[in-house]
């Protein structure tokens, strides 16, 4: 049996598979993409990996190259459309509100539950593919110094160092993964869809002196940039990651599609690939078992205190907008903004 014919029988046989993937791969759709490929060789079985071999995905498909967006199109449209609640792929162009007049500032000024605030999108270089379609440590290398170059012309605030992963101690990277600075490298999902091959090739963080500015490069994406900060200060976090996209995007050139938005491996992240989070105090939600129904009617997400599959802690939550495609970067914001809002306003109710 071939893998790609295997990985579908995993896929078809499972019962309580709760995943996009498993939704929406149909068999007709299955036969329809069988036997197509990208340009760069990126196959059916490279998008479908990690769904049919961890069940448990909440969504299950990659996108092994840009292109995949459009050959397997069928497929990819219909777990976008669903995972961002939109009725057409249709994503307008980018727009980042008038960052010098937001009409919102610290959403917990009292720093009574907001722990901290973090806001971050990904990026794509346009001339290379996503994991399962790089082939070679030499693509992943030249990533990273062209990625390194741009970034070594930031100034101000945004300026600082790189630290690879190939060279750095395991203590030092610990320290930055606990500190919810750094990526980790234990995500099976990810490895699964070959999110760690040549792993830890080519792969590092920059940040400027305070960490405030960080970039990830080759991660779950090429590029992954972050601002963040103590305490629930949204709009001078979101300016800060507004002022560096703008500065970067003079320097390189992104992925991005029509409809799609800037594109990355994940098809959750398309569009504006903004997540704004804060790790919030909701005890009294949390054990109330009042959480995620809250969050799913404000299109937010909670994540726990290491991200995406991992556990709160102290009844302290990662609550994120849900939605990346379909609305604009300030809109995305907002929603993010007033969902929080209303979530303090539950949890003191209690
Ligand atoms: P993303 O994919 O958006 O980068 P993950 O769920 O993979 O997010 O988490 C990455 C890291 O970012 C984790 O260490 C997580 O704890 C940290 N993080 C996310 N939001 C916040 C926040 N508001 N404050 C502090 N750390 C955060
Ligand atoms: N593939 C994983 C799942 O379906 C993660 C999906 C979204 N997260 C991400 N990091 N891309 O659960
Ligand atoms: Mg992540």
């Amino acid at each position: 049996m071939s893998e790609l014919a295997d990985l579908w029988a995993k896929i078809e046989g499972a019962k309580d598979c709760k995943s996009l993937l498993k939704k929406y791969l149909t068999k007709e759709l299955y036969e329809k993409y069988k036997d197509t490929k990208t340009s760069l060789g990126g196959t059916l079985a490279d998008c479908i990996r990690s769904g049919c071999l961890n069940l448990d995905s909440g969504v299950g498909l990659y996108a092994c190259d840009p292109e995949a967006y459009t050959v397997f199109k069928d497929l990819f449209d219909a777990v976008i459309k669903d995972y961002h609640k939109v009725p057409a792929v249709n994503h307008p162009q980018p727009d980042f509100g008038d960052i010098n007049n937001l009409g919102f500032g610290d959403l917990d000024p009292d720093g009574k539950m907001i722990v901290s605030t973090r806001v971050r999108v990904g990026r794509s270089h346009n001339e290379f593919a996503f994991p399962p379609s790089i082939k070679s440590t030499e693509q992943r290398k030249q990533m990273e110094k062209n990625t390194l170059e741009a970034l070594n012309t930031l100034e101000g605030e945004l300026a600082g160092k790189y630290y690879s992963l190939e060279t750095m101690t395991k203590d030092e990277q610990k320290q930055l993964i606990e500190d919810h600075f750094l990526f980790k490298d234990d995500d099976r999902f990810l490895r699964d869809a070959g999110g760690y091959s040549f792993w830890p090739e080519g792969r590092g963080i920059f940040h400027n002196p305070s960490k405030t500015f960080l970039v990830w490069i080759n991660e779950e994406d090429h590029l992954r940039f972050i601002s963040m900060q103590q305490g629930g200060d949204l709009a001078t976090v979101y300016k800060r990651l507004v002022n560096a996209i703008q500065q970067l995007e003079k320097k390189l050139t992104f992925a991005k599609k029509d409809g799609y938005g800037y594109l990355t491996f994940c098809p959750t992240n398309l569009g504006t690939t903004l997540r704004a989070s804060v790790h919030i105090k909701v005890p009294k939600l949390a054990a109330a078992g009042k959480l995620n129904a809250l969050c799913a009617g404000l299109n937010l997400q909670p994540r726990g205190i290491h991200g995406e599959h991992t556990e709160s802690e102290g009844g302290i939550y990662d609550v994120s907008n849900k939605r990346r495609l379909g609305l604009t970067e300030i809109e995305a914001i907002q929603e993010m903004r007033k969902g929080v809002q209303e979530i303090m306003k539950a949890e003191l109710a209690l």
